[in-house]
């Protein structure tokens, strides 16, 4: 039976789902508090991890240990690397990587993870389908599918952001969705990372972020909703 790990690092980013989930059970790992129920008919575990890139890897290892997710989904917010995603436009992870890690001086590729095969971790094609499609309901013509850019970083200066850019070719960049991804790849468990875009990661992100987050970050909650109901129907 499917069972669907969704993390958010922020309360905003989850609480909406925890209001539309049935039969609700609670737990507490590790200080994070794992709610397990029914979203669209579909059993699910949501926990909010908090920022950074431990605290998502530590919440999507008790997700695959602890509750046996078969389906890991982050959703949240992000910072846009692409002109053509404007604050409120929908990322769909078609893999993720690391923009801060560097084992160079070992003769690594940059960004690559020592005992890693990948340097970015792909995204599983049907809950990719299933997100896409669940984006494009919510926000028609507004949703990219690319790679995200993951560091315990806020990217808030136009160097910065350009520098993630020539690095990773992502089309956005936050703090979570790459140790996710790290996580299920070594857990043989399928992902997607969905976000929504709420500032443009340059000197303009430290005032976008508070404004537009909420909105950003509901958006999110809404396509994770509807993506849920998709895989639901979807034979495991
Ligand atoms: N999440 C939302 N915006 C972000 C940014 N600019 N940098 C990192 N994480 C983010």
């Amino acid at each position: 039976m499917k069972k669907l790990g969704i993390i958010g690092a922020m309360r905003i980013e989850v609480e909406t789902l925890l209001g539309q989930m049935e039969k609700v059970s609670s737990a507490c790992h590790a200080g994070s508090d794992y709610y397990e129920g029914l979203l669209e008919g579909l059993p699910v575990v949501v926990v909010q991890c908090g920022v950074g890139k431990v605290n998502a890897a530590l919440c999507a290892q008790i997700l695959c240990s602890c509750y046996g997710v078969t389906h890991l989904v982050n959703t949240g917010i992000a910072g846009s690397l692409c002109k053509e995603l404007d604050i409120g436009d929908l990322v769909i992870s078609q893999d993720a990587m690391y923009h801060d890690f560097d084992c160079g001086p070992f003769g690594y590729p940059a960004e690559m993870v020592p005992g890693m095969d990948v340097t970015a971790f792909p995204a599983d094609p049907d809950m990719i389908r299933c997100a896409f499609a669940a984006g494009e309901t919510v926000n028609p013509g507004h949703v990219k599918l690319g790679r995200v850019a993951s560091g315990d970083q806020f990217v808030a200066s136009k160097d910065k952001k350009e520098a993630i850019i020539s690095l990773t070719q992502a089309l956005c960049t936050e703090m979570e969705g790459a140790a996710i991804a790290q996580t299920a790849y070594r857990n043989g468990v399928p992902f997607v990372i969905l976000r929504a875009i709420s500032d443009k990661a340059d000197d303009s992100a430290e005032m976008d972020y508070p404004t537009f987050e909420t909105i950003a970050a509901h958006r999110c909650a809404q396509v994770t909703r509807i993506m849920a109901g998709k895989l639901a129907d979807r034979p495991l």
